[in-house]
């Protein structure tokens, strides 16, 4: 009896330390954001609570639109730290996809998130495609959500033939991070060698390269 208390406790205590971010010590610490890239753990420094107002808390970013006229059909507006200092600390953030007929927000994945989508308007297919190899997806109508569990690689793309969609995606951190595939492999910058490449994907360095133009920054 005694040692199930302390299991259920281990356990919890467990659950506890596998939260995607560290648990506010304060009501809140809105973000200010230094020079240069200096992101301090736990976050970002805290503006002084006497200047805090109202509209630190606030975000309009997600209102507007993103510009889907690009190769992808697709734009994501973030509402991370970086953009929506409110959030510093608290452990979530929120963006915003814009898709064009048959845009895709091609495959990625978050190293520090778990990540819900939503979908407000069109049909979408999402999937994720867990450690085993296997793909877990489904088409979204509008009003519906799915989750991509933390540091799978995962994508979207707008069924809808003749409109456009659009999703509200949340994740279980300030600060996501996002690791496209292709842009990782074929866009670092420096380059992974083509030998590399060639020999992983089993195909002719032609391809290899031809993947990596279509990266190029
Ligand atoms: C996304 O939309 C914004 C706002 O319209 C625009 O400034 C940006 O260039 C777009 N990004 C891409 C990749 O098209």
């Amino acid at each position: 009896m005694a040692s199930t208390g302390v299991m259920l406790v281990l356990t919890a205590a467990l659950a506890v330390l596998v939260v995607a971010d560290p648990e506010p010590v304060q009501d809140f610490c809105v973000a200010v954001h230094p020079a240069g890239d200096a992101a301090a753990y736990p976050g970002f420094p805290c503006k002084p609570a006497s200047a805090v107002v109202s509209d630190d808390f606030f975000f309009a970013g997600l209102a507007v639109a993103g510009d889907t006229s690009n190769r992808f059909g697709f734009n994501v507006t973030q509402g991370n730290v970086e953009a929506f200092p409110g959030v510093n600390t608290l452990g979530l953030s929120i963006n915003r996809g814009d898709f064009a007929p048959g845009g895709v927000n091609p495959p990625h994945s978050h190293p520090r998130a778990t990540e819900l989508v939503h979908v407000i308007a069109g049909r979408v297919l999402v999937g994720f495609v867990s450690t085993a190899g296997r793909l877990y997806s489904k088409v979204l109508r509008e009003g519906e959500s799915f989750v991509f569990p933390r540091g799978m690689i995962h994508f979207q793309y707008n069924v809808g033939e003749a409109s456009a969609a659009r999703v509200i995606t949340v994740f279980n951190s300030q600060l996501p991070g996002v690791v496209g595939a292709g842009p990782a492999l074929f866009g670092a910058d420096p380059e992974i060698p083509d030998v590399v490449l060639a020999k992983s994907f089993q195909v002719d360095a032609k391809i290899i390269k031809l993947l990596k133009s279509m990266f190029k920054n």
